[in-house]
């Protein structure tokens, strides 16, 4: 959803960012700000910050910065529209139709219809299984142990087998054509045009989304045909990437860990038996999409896929995807039987129960594969075997967790421990360099966002205002990166030569997103006090000056075909190299 800027303004207006933080930790008041322990990372003396009168967070320790929309996006991963939507209720803002553009209007008519629809559908599905004509699709279901009380909850139903029933039926409701091929519901026939149930003579499961509304179905054959299952494609209701089957009754559950299994009848098996904290990712890799929300449930997964080596491999993407959203992982590996459902069968949820408490961390998960690739009896192999262990276990963000892994692996493997622990540092040096010589995408969640040195020159003037003067002799705010950092350097320029403050109103609705909110918290909020020393804040200006002026002439040469102005542009470039600006006298 696309909230205009004036609504974002007076959101941010009148929401009180100190009152919101305060909610995840004390802050006290020290001078023009408040300060208090981080919320984002754990520390014990404060070093996190929030301006009252910018509106800003700022961490000193770990950079998280922002507004409120952000903070509340960083800490409970709220999209962005949830945050506005969010403050808006919190301050009694009314957020109502007239506040959304035309275009919001009509998407969200078309939403409406398409739920619509599939509602519609989703009824005639399941009284289409209570029908004694489909009796043997009832006892089907029976025969794999699926209760009555699930069939209900679960809503599951049956698309009959005459081609073209349901189309019959949601045209005689009066939908028309364009609204029912939308809905995924239908198919095509490529020769005659005729339109026909996409789902006939199928078993249905209905999706839904968080808010238990059906957005989707999944289809399964009854009778051993290809395909086994069919899914509805995506469209507006619908992202595969977004929706976990189950997740609208696991988020009840007060659990403390969810358990991630791959079928839609895994599912239903488990929360028969009372599992009712598991959820699936409907036939589709586990994404990173999906782990963001599940973290907005839960801090711990216990993956439980099926014992087939597509099962293990699947196992083994998905727990670096977790992993990456600071979620704990532990792997259940079922021994015997293939999935969950007929783990359950043969050996019931008392068993399956004891199993799940004592499933083991990831970690061992993965070594155990790699143990598989090496023949551990010859020392070779069993180096290059402990070798890839550290690897591993380098990459582990906390040394706590690390150590106790490294004590059980010199245990098990008998090794001499400091060996081993230098193994793992070796490999974690190596790791740090690679990060710190990628972008800031690259860099694991939780640790510091790379700053450029553009941001700090920024945030350097923006904390110095009177060296903007100098600085506009040499440096335009076209040199500088990004829409962003222009529009912050044509502002911090102008703020400063009518000893102004910014206008934060406009970055706040222009730049939303959190890596740009972090950026404009940084150049607010960090202010360097080692430049309060002016040899030392003249020198840094200068070294500046001289490399965004140089990459900027750089680039116009490379760019420029006129040999005149090329000649030109590198006269420039070698006066740069020479200039001494003399800040004292200006
Ligand atoms: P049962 O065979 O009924 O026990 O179902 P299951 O849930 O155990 O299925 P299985 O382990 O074979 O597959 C796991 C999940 O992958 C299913 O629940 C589906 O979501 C998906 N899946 C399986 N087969 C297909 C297929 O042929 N097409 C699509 N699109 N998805 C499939
Ligand atoms: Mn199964």
């Amino acid at each position: 959803m696309y909230y205009p800027e004036h609504i974002i303004e007076t959101i941010r207006e009148r929401s009180d960012i100190v009152a919101l933080i305060s909610e995840y930790t004390t802050l006290t008041k020290k001078g023009n700000s408040y300060t208090g322990l981080c919320p984002f990372h754990n520390e014990k003396t404060p070093s996190f910050s929030v301006s009252e009168e910018k509106q800003l967070y700022y961490c000193f320790g770990c950079g998280a910065g922002g507004n409120t929309v952000t903070f509340l996006m960083q800490k409970e991963n709220m999209t962005f529209p949830e945050a506005i939507k969010y403050l808006a209720e919190r301050e009694n803002i009314e957020l109502d139709e007239l506040a959304l553009s035309q275009d919001e209007i009509q998407k969200n008519q078309k939403r409406q219809r398409l739920l619509n629809v599939i509602k519609e559908a989703a009824k005639f599905f399941y009284f289409s299984l209570r029908d004694t004509k489909n009796e043997e699709i009832m006892h089907y279901l029976i025969e794999r142990n699926v209760s009555i009380e699930m069939i209900k909850q679960f809503g599951l139903g049956y698309s009959p087998s005459d081609y073209n029933i349901l189309y019959k039926y949601l045209q005689e409701k009066g939908y028309d054509d364009d609204t029912l091929m939308e809905s995924g519901l239908f198919l095509k026939s490529k020769k005659g045009g005729f339109i026909y149930d996409r789902f006939a003579s199928r078993l249905i499961f209905p999706i839904f989304d968080v808010s238990k509304k059906v957005i989707a179905f999944g289809g399964r054959v009854t009778d051993g045909s290809m395909p086994k299952y069919l899914n509805s494609p995506e469209n507006i209701l619908f992202n595969k990437s977004y929706t976990l089957y189950g997740l609208n009754f696991a988020k009840a559950t007060s659990s403390n860990y969810y358990i991630l299994v791959e079928g839609y009848m895994d599912v239903i098996a488990m929360h028969q038996a009372g599992f009712t904290q598991t959820i699936a990712s409907l036939g589709t890799a586990f994404t990173s999409s999906h782990a963001k929300l599940l973290k907005r449930y839960t801090k711990e997964v216990v993956i439980m896929y099926d014992s087939d080596s597509a099962g293990i491999n699947a196992t083994l993407r998905a727990i670096p995807i977790l992993r990456n959203e600071g979620i704990k992982v532990r792997v259940l590996q079922l021994k015997s039987g293939k999935d969950p459902d007929e783990y359950l069968k043969k050996y019931g949820k008392e068993h399956l129960m004891e199993l799940i408490k004592g499933a083991k961390a990831d970690i061992w998960f993965e070594i155990s594969r790699f143990e598989l690739k090496y023949d551990l009896k010859i020392p070779e192999q069993k180096v290059m075997f402990l070798q890839e262990v550290a690897g591993r276990l380098s990459e582990i963000p906390s040394t706590i967790e690390q150590a106790i892994y490294i004590d059980e692996i010199c245990d098990t493997y008998q090794i001499e421990s400091s060996a081993f622990k230098a193994e793992v540092n070796n490999n974690y040096k190596k790791i740090k360099h690679i990060y710190s010589t990628k972008d800031s995408q690259a860099h694991p969640k939780g640790n510091r966002q790379a700053v450029s040195t553009e941001v700090i020159f920024l945030s350097t003037i923006y904390h110095y205002p009177h060296i903007v003067k100098q600085v506009k002799q040499y440096i335009t705010p076209d040199m500088f990166e990004g829409d962003l950092l222009k529009d912050l350097a044509k502002e911090i320029f102008k703020a400063a030569a009518e000893h102004n403050e910014i206008n934060m109103m406009y970055f706040t609705a222009r730049y939303p997103e959190s890596t740009e909110q972090n950026i404009i918290s940084h150049i607010m909020m960090h202010k360097d006090e080692r430049y309060e020393e002016q040899t030392i804040l003249h020198k840094m200006v200068l070294e500046n000056i001289k490399r965004l002026k140089g990459n900027y002439l750089g680039k116009k040469m490379n760019e420029t075909k006129d040999a005149i102005e090329k000649q030109n542009l590198l006269f420039q470039k070698k006066a740069l190299d020479k200039l001494y600006i003399d800040f004292i006298n200006g």
